[in-house]
């Protein structure tokens, strides 16, 4: 196994900032045209010697492994940064110490980095009721498709 995978296993085995934020500032939402897989991400602001900083930042996924573990190490690295900041970011910067991301593995990070784009963009989440989580959006009819997630069978 090399680095990178394992650097994604170890964070998978306590991940950060999963879980919707009630108190968000703004959120965004993406989904994958490559796999289907979808992440949503909450911004909470502050102001820091005088700049508006990111103060907080969490994630929803109905994603692959390494998606998980690139939102869990960017929302520990947006703690901080502005917006202008935020937003220069590219994938492979949110991986942080996971490192580079694998070919393979490069649009898992860019839906972290997409999520980000699409809160930086600022949906306000207000109310909080117009912002379900992911799993309540996926049981709603999307167009002419209805999506109807699976129980595990035990
Ligand atoms: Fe879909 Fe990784 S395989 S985000």
């Amino acid at each position: 196994m090399n680095d990178f995978e394992t650097n994604v296993r170890n964070a998978l085995a306590n991940p950060q900032n999963q879980g919707e934020m009630t108190d968000a500032d703004q959120v965004g939402t993406v989904g994958s045209p490559d796999c289907g897989d979808m992440l949503r991400m909450w911004l909470k602001f502050t102001e820091k010697d005088g700049r508006k900083v990111i103060d907080r930042a969490t994630f929803q996924s109905f994603g692959c492994q390494t998606a998980i573990a690139v939102a869990s190490m960017a929302t520990e690295l947006l703690k901080g940064k502005t917006i202008d900041e935020a937003r220069s970011l590219s994938a492979n910067d949110l991986t942080g110490s996971l490192g580079a991301l694998p070919p393979m593995k490069i649009h898992c990070g860019q839906l972290v980095e997409g999520a980000l784009k699409n809160a930086l963009d600022g949906t306000t989440t207000s109310p909080e009721a117009s912002h379900p989580t992911l799993s309540d959006e996926l049981q709603k009819p999307a167009g002419k498709i209805k999506i109807i997630l699976q129980t595990p069978q035990g």
